[in-house]
């Protein structure tokens, strides 16, 4: 009868004795490891916030305001009042899970190249995008990451990022969308819109080879012309939109990502699938010999693509992958360049004059070339200097694989290593970091592409990430958004904002962008601009 009840007690009680004891031990290692290593403690972002909840519900908070990004500004700036000492690098917790924030590029350097192997995207983000994303290199680590990886690499070759004519198609589509008044000026028109078109019917002419011309479908004057793939481009469109920030939304639930997978979700993700999967089915179709030699010139992403796999599951989770970084990102930097090439009229004028030399007139383009358009110094100088006020990606996240140590950062002189335990999460905000006034001046805020002038960067630096997973589309993306710059300054003469929410309090708005943050950033309220036709 006894037994009854101490066999189950004593297990109970063996139970938890060892569960307190393999804690000890491992909380004993752990202390014995960060000081060996000279580690010391990362300041609490927050006071009195065991949990992180209240970090939580402001974030929330701010999102909601469409300032997210800018919050985790006001989150350090915050501590250094409190702790009257200005850290690179903070620790706090979401829910059972400890993070750090750092704004320190050797922190940063150390996590993304010196202990590359030390850390890795995680279960999380792999769980959190993969319904959508599926395999690709997005989603994956190690071995299955180097196999995507060495499936693009070839596919982003110098010659092969440049096909300027295929993207002046593109442009003169949207030029369709800014027709001129009597005045030679435009209508208003949201300029982000325009861009987020423009990139997805490049990126799918790059990827499927066939464009998914969501910009003739919007065109006032369109009419179908029975090429049904053009409707269920837009559907796609939509559903990757919606699915993108529900992923975006969820990853604030830490290991509760899939709390927010809701049915709807599930349903936008079949679509994308289904869209993407045409294409594929389409290609894996085609006989392999045969091509005219007009359709061998052409290049085309998924045809490179089928000579290294012939898995329609793979080419769709690889397509999706660069679907997704190749399409907001160039969108989200131009829709900011005309944003402060708005706020910056003798920017504008300077630049405009700067491509006329060197490019010639809108009628009478001459050299614009992959080599020429990365030597238009002042033309890398304003693209650059946005990338630093406003990254693409402005915060980003690894996990610890292991054990290990960041180099700096930690104790009350803010120098000292920092201890990581396997499972942790290191959280590095390139906005905040590209603001450092320690780094960039006094005036670290203001859009200024001059102080690019001789200026060489190291990891202070980072809209395109460093080291091995360095962003691959690189020279692509600033190849288009340098084309689609130079044609639209040749174009136009003038630019003025009208009612947009970024202009200073005094013309209406709130004087600073504010950011919708999805997996990319983007101006939340849109470009709203006239354009003012070039006499030449
Ligand atoms: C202004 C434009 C762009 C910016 C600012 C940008 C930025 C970035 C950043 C920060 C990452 C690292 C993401 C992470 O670590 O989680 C990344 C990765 C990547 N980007 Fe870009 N990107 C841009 C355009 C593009 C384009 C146009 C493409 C392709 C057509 C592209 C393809 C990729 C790929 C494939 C990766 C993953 C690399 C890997 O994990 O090995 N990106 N990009
Ligand atoms: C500009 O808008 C007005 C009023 O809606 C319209 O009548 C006019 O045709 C538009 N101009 C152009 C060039 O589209
Ligand atoms: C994401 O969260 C915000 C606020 O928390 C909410 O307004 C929005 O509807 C959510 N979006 C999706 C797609 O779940
Ligand atoms: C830190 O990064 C992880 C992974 O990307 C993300 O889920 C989490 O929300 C980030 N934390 C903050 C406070 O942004
Ligand atoms: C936190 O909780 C989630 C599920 O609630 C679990 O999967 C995860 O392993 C936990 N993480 C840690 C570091 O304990
Ligand atoms: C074209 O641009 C290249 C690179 O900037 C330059 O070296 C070359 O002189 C230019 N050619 C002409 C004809 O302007
Ligand atoms: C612009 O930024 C890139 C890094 O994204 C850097 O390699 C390059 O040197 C910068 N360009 C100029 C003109 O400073």
């Amino acid at each position: 009868m006894q037994s009854y009840i101490l066999y189950p007690l004593c297990f109970l009680a063996a139970f938890l004795l060892y569960n307190v004891a393999t804690f000890i031990t491992s909380e004993l290692r752990h202390r014995k490891n960060a000081r060996l290593n000279n580690c010391e403690k990362a300041t609490p972002l927050k006071s009195n916030d065991p949990l992180g909840i209240r970090i939580i519900v402001d974030m929330l908070k701010a999102d909601k305001e469409r300032r997210l990004v800018m919050y985790f500004e006001d989150l350090m700036e915050a501590a250094a009042k409190r702790e009257k000492f200005r850290h690179s690098t903070y620790e706090s917790r979401l829910l059972n899970l400890s993070w750090k924030l750092t704004i320190e590029p050797e922190n940063v350097k150390t996590v993304l190249a010196t202990k590359f192997k030390d850390f890795v995207l995680g279960d999380l983000r792999r769980g959190n995008f993969s319904p959508l994303l599926g395999n690709g290199i997005f989603t994956n680590d190690d071995k299955q990451w180097e196999h995507s990886r060495a499936l693009l690499r070839p596919q982003f070759v110098r010659e092969q990022v440049s096909d300027l004519e295929l993207e002046e198609r593109h442009v003169q589509n949207l030029l369709r969308a800014l027709p001129l008044n009597n005045d030679g000026w435009t209508n208003v028109t949201d300029l982000q819109k325009l861009f987020f078109r423009l990139t997805i019917d490049s990126a799918s002419e790059f990827l499927f080879g066939k464009s998914i011309e969501s910009q003739l479908v919007e065109l006032p004057d369109y009419a179908p012309s029975g090429e049904e793939m053009k409707l269920s481009g837009q559907t796609f469109a939509n559903s990757f939109d919606r699915a993108q920030r529900v992923i975006a939304n969820s990853s604030t639930l830490g290991g509760l990502y899939w709390l927010g997978h809701t049915r709807e979700f599930k349903k936008d993700c079949k679509v994308c699938h289904d869209f993407i999967d045409q294409y594929v089915h389409e290609a894996l179709a085609r006989p392999t010999t045969g091509k005219s030699e007009a359709e061998k010139q052409k290049y085309v992403f998924l045809e490179a693509l089928l000579e290294s796999t012939r898995d329609p599951i793979e080419l769709r989770g690889e397509l999706l992958n660069i679907m997704l970084a190749g399409r907001d990102t160039t969108a989200s930097l131009l829709s900011f360049v005309f944003v402060y090439l708005e706020q910056h009229p003798k920017v504008f004028a300077k630049l405009r004059a700067t491509i006329i030399e060197d490019f010639g007139t809108y009628s009478d383009p001459r050299n614009i070339t992959f080599t020429s358009l990365k030597n238009c110094a002042y033309l890398q100088w304003c693209m650059n200097e946005t990338l630093r006020l406003q990254p693409v990606v402005p915060i980003d996240a690894r996990t610890a694989v292991r054990d290990t140590v960041i180099p700096t950062g930690g104790g009350p002189d803010g120098r000292s290593p920092i201890y990581i335990r396997a499972g942790e999460e290191v959280n590095w905000s390139v906005y905040v970091m590209h603001r450092r006034k320690d780094i960039w001046g006094p005036d670290a805020d203001s859009f200024n592409p001059s102080r690019w002038n001789g200026r060489k960067v190291g990891w202070e630096y980072l809209p395109f990430n460093g080291g091995p997973r360095i962003c691959i589309g690189q020279q692509f993306a600033l190849t288009e958004a340098g084309y689609v710059i130079v044609r639209l300054l040749q174009r136009f003469e003038g630019l003025s904002g009208v009612g947009n929410t970024w202009e200073p309090v005094e013309k209406g708005g709130f004087g600073f962008v504010r950011q919708a943050l999805s997996l990319t950033m983007a101006p939340a309220d849109g470009v709203k601009v006239r354009l003012k036709e070039a006499r030449e």
